[in-house]
C-alpha cells in the first residue's frame, strides 16, 4: 500500500537532502552543485553531484540518482517504506499507516515471531536427552557449546508433525506455518513438518528477525541440505549466512564461503567476518551488501570444481563492485572448514595473507586449462593469456603479470607484450561496436522492470526526454501540452510519469520526483534523474517544449519504429557535455 502523498511532501519540506547526504560523502560546493566521491562505485575524483535547488542526487560514474528517500534506499539497502520510515524518524514525523500497510505488517510481524518461537524450539530440542545424538553431531564436528548458543543451532524432532503440534498449541495457524515455509503440503492436502530429523541452522537478517532454515541430515542421506522456501520475509538472493555477526567483525573484511558450516567453523576459529550464501550461487545484490560494508572480500570457495567455477563467477560480480577481491586457495581440504580443523587458524591466517588476487587466480587458472608440452596447446594458452591481461586497467599490471607470463611460458616479455597490444585493440574494436549497440538499447531487454525504459524511436525518445524534463522543473507548462497524450509516447517510463505529472498538477499537488519515487523502480528512477541533469534554458522553454511536442506527434504520426544512429551517438555524449554545464 503506497503511502499517502501529502505525507511524503512534508517529508520532503523538512528533509535537505544535502544534509542527508554530508553523512556519508564529504561534499564541496561548486557552482550550483556540492560534489563528492560516489558512495555507490569506487572512483578517485569526484562525479557524485548533489543540487540542493532540485533536491537530487545523481552520478555521472555510475548514473545511479534520485531524491533523499532513493538514497536511503540505496546506502541502508532497504525498501522504499522503510527508507521514509527513517528519514520520518529523523525529522520526529510518524508515518501514517494505512489499512493494507499495517496488514501486511502485521503478517510479517507474525511471520518473524513463529520462526523466533520455531528457532528457540528447536534449540531448547538439543538439550533433551532423546536428541543427545544431535547434540554430539555438533560436537563431534569440533563446535562447541558456545558456538551452538552463538549460532542458536538445533534440531528437529524427526516426527511428521512436532512442529505442527508445538506452534499449534502456541497459537499459530496452519496458513501461517505454511507461509513460513516450516511446513509442506502434499498432493492430498495434508501438511507435514518440512524439516524432519534435521540440524537445524536458523538464518538471521541484519535486524536480528529469524527469516529461515537450513536443516542437515545427520547421515549420508540426500538431501544433505534442506532450506527454507523464499517467502514474503525470505529471500535466498538477498541475504547471506551470518552477515548479522559478519557486519560488526573489525577485521576490516568479509569472508566469503559457500557453507554453513564454512561460516561457523571460521567464526569458532576467530574469523568473525565469514558470511556464506545460501545454498545458492552469489548474486548482484549480495555483492552489493558486502560492497557496502567492507572494502576488501575474500573468496573462500571448495576446492573442487564446482567451487573453482563458482568463484569465477563471484569475482566477476563482486569486482564491479570496485572493491578489492582476493581468492584463497585452500589446498589439502575440500573446504575452509575441514582445512581448519586439519591445520588450525593460524594457517589459515597465512592463506588470507598469502591469497591471490584475483589476476593471479585467473591466468593459474588459464594456464591449468593447457597442455604446455604440447606447442600448440601452448600457443593457445598464451593468446588466452594476452586476452586476460590486455582486460586489465592499469598499464603496470598489463606489465608486471604480461612479464611473469612470459617467464612462466618460456617466451621473451617482448613477444608477450606484443600479443597483448593485439588483444587490446581487438577488444577496443568489438566494444566499439558494442557502445553503439548499447546507446541504441538503453537497458538490457531480458530484465522484465526494464521494458519500461526501452527506446524504440530514438527521435521521439530525446524529445520525450526534453518534455519530461521541461515539465519536472515547470509543471505549468502542462498549459501547453494540450493534444499530447500519454499513449504518444514510445518511452513507456516518459508515458507513466507524464500521466502522473499531469494528474498531479490537475488537482494542484506538486510534482517532484519524491511524489513519484513509490511508483518507479530503481532503474526508472535512475533513468529518470539522468535525464533531468540537463541544464533547461530558461528562455526559449516554449519554444522547445513546442519542438518537443511536435517531434513526438510526427513520430507518433509515423508509428515507425527505428532507431538513429546519429541520435544515439548523442546521447552516447550528453553526460559528459552535461558535467561540463553543471560545473
Ligand atoms: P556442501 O555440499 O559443500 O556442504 O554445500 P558443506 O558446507 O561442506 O556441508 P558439510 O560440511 O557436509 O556439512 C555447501 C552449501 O550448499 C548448500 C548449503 O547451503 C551448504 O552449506 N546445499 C548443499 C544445499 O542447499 N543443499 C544440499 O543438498 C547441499
Ligand atoms: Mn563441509
Amino acid at each position: 500500500m503506497p503511502i499517502p502523498e501529502q505525507f511524503l511532501e512534508e517529508l520532503n519540506a523538512r528533509t535537505d537532502i544535502v544534509d542527508i547526504v554530508s553523512n556519508y560523502v564529504t561534499l564541496t560546493k561548486k557552482g550550483n552543485r556540492y560534489w563528492g566521491l560516489c558512495p555507490f562505485h569506487s572512483e578517485k575524483t569526484p562525479s557524485f553531484s548533489v543540487s540542493p535547488d532540485r533536491q537530487m542526487y545523481y552520478c555521472f560514474g555510475c548514473h545511479k540518482g534520485g531524491g533523499a528517500v532513493q538514497f536511503t534506499m540505496e546506502l541502508e539497502g532497504v525498501s522504499f517504506p522503510d527508507a521514509v520510515g527513517i528519514l520520518a524518524q529523523r525529522v520526529g514525523l510518524q508515518v501514517p499507516e494505512t489499512k493494507g500497510d499495517s496488514d501486511s505488517r502485521k503478517r510479517r510481524e507474525r511471520l518473524y515471531q513463529l520462526n523466533r518461537d520455531t528457532a528457540r524450539w528447536y534449540h531448547e530440542n538439543l538439550v533433551q536427552p532423546e536428541a543427545r545424538h544431535a547434540l554430539n553431531y555438533f560436537t563431534d564436528r569440533g563446535l562447541s557449546r558456545r558456538t551452538i548458543t552463538n549460532f542458536g543451532l538445533g534440531y528437529a524432532w524427526d516426527e511428521w508433525d512436532g512442529l505442527i503440534k508445538e506452534m499449534g498449541k502456541r497459537g499459530y495457524t496452519k496458513q501461517e506455518l505454511l507461509d513460513a515455509g516450516l511446513v509442506v503440503k502434499n498432493d492430498k492436502g495434508r501438511i507435514y513438518d518440512r524439516f524432519r530429523g534435521r540440524v537445524m541452522f536458523p538464518i538471521i537478517d541484519l535486524r536480528g528477525n529469524v527469516i529461515g532454515f537450513g536443516g542437515r541430515v545427520l547421515d549420508n542421506s540426500t538431501p544433505k541440505y534442506l532450506n527454507s522456501p523464499d517467502t514474503i520475509i525470505f529471500n535466498k538472493s538477498k541475504n547471506l549466512f551470518a552477515l548479522n555477526l559478519a557486519r560488526k567483525s573489525k577485521q576490516g573484511r568479509i569472508i566469503l564461503t559457500e557453507g554453513y558450516m564454512d561460516t561457523i567453523a571460521l567464526h569458532q576459529a576467530g574469523f568473525d567476518c565469514a558470511v556464506a550464501s545460501l545454498g545458492t550461487s552469489l548474486t548482484e545484490d549480495h555483492a552489493r551488501m558486502i560492497a557496502q560494508r567492507t572494502q576488501e572480500v575474500v573468496i573462500s570457495y571448495d576446492s573442487d570444481s564446482a567451487g573453482v567455477n563458482a568463484a569465477q563467477r563471484a569475482i566477476q560480480l563482486l569486482n564491479k563492485t570496485g572493491i578489492k577481491v582476493k581468492v584463497l586457495k585452500v589446498t589439502g581440504a575440500k573446504d575452509p572448514d575441514e582445512f581448519i580443523k586439519k591445520y588450525g587458524p593460524a594457517a589459515f591466517q597465512k592463506l588470507i595473507d598469502g591469497s591471490e588476487n584475483h589476476v593471479e587466480f585467473r591466468l593459474l587458472q588459464v594456464k591449468n586449462k593447457y597442455d604446455l608440452t604440447a606447442d600448440d596447446q601452448k600457443v593457445a594458452c598464451i593468446q588466452e593469456l594476452a586476452n586476460v591481461i590486455a582486460r586489465l586497467p592499469g598499464a603496470a599490471e598489463r606489465e608486471v603479470y604480461g612479464n611473469r607470463m612470459a617467464v612462466d611460458l618460456g617466451i621473451s616479455a617482448d613477444t608477450m607484450r606484443r600479443e597483448i597490444d593485439r588483444s587490446q585493440k581487438r577488444q577496443l574494436r568489438r566494444g566499439e561496436k558494442q557502445q553503439t549497440r548499447r546507446v541504441l538499447q538503453p537497458v538490457q531487454m531480458n530484465q522484465p522492470e526494464a521494458r519500461a525504459l526501452r527506446y524504440d524511436n530514438m527521435r521521439s525518445g530525446k524529445a520525450e526526454e526534453g518534455v519530461i524534463s521541461l515539465l519536472m522543473n515547470d509543471p505549468d507548462l502542462l498549459s501547453q501540452t494540450a493534444g499530447l497524450s500519454p499513449e504518444d509516447f514510445t518511452v513507456p517510463l516518459f508515458g507513466r510519469v507524464y500521466e502522473q505529472i499531469w494528474t498531479r498538477w490537475s488537482e494542484g499537488r506538486p510534482v517532484s520526483i519524491h511524489t513519484l519515487g513509490q511508483d518507479l523502480s530503481g532503474e526508472e528512477m535512475n533513468h529518470l534523474v539522468s535525464i533531468l541533469q540537463s541544464p533547461i534554458s530558461q528562455e526559449n522553454r516554449e519554444w522547445a517544449m513546442q519542438d518537443y511536442i511536435n517531434i513526438i506527434q510526427t513520430e507518433s504520426l509515423k508509428g515507425i519504429r527505428r532507431s538513429d544512429v546519429d541520435d544515439g551517438a548523442l546521447m552516447a555524449f550528453r553526460d559528459k557535455k552535461h558535467m561540463e554545464d553543471a560545473t
